[in-house]
């Protein structure tokens, strides 16, 4: 079972593609194993340095929708709200649901298992059954991409 911050492995098409750092292309297999693991340990490590993390086009986000990537072993939902991108820990802070799957109103949004509601901007829970706030991330565009810094 994973931790309630990390995204299960899932082969996800949306997971691939994007949530790669920036300038990090050593995903090879074979010789490079034994780095490359060594890689991805350091970054589950607890206090690493925050990295700016490519999530994806602007305009590959619509209005009021949302999706996730994984970083590090975190899983990270984006939001885009009226053209506004705000990122949040990707998976609900009462069970396992992942609030890019949530239902958008506003600045809120609503877990698709127990609906329980939550501020996008601040993170914040606003009401049952959900009493522990999301992480939240910042964001910023930059030549039409959007990245988040994870910590
Ligand atoms: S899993 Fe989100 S409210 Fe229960």
């Amino acid at each position: 079972m994973p931790s309630e911050d990390q995204c299960p492995h899932s082969k996800n098409e949306f997971e691939r593609p994007i949530g790669v750092p920036i300038g990090r292309t050593n995903l090879n297999f074979g010789p490079n194993e034994t780095k490359r693991k060594t890689t991805m340990a350091e970054e589950n490590t607890a206090g690493a340095a925050p990295e700016w993390v490519l999530a994806a086009g602007a305009h590959a986000l619509a209005s009021e929708d949302a999706m996730r990537f994984t970083h590090g072993g975190k899983c990270i939902a984006v939001y885009n709200l009226s053209g506004s991108f705000y990122a949040t820990s990707g998976i609900c802070t009462h069970e396992h649901a992942f609030m890019s799957e949530g239902y958008i109103d506003g600045e809120t949004v609503e877990c698709p298992l127990h609906q329980g509601l939550f501020n996008i901007r601040t993170g914040a829970a606003l009401s049952p059954p959900v009493t522990k706030n999301l992480q939240t991330f910042k964001t910023k565009v930059e030549n039409g991409q959007v990245y988040v810094l994870v910590e």
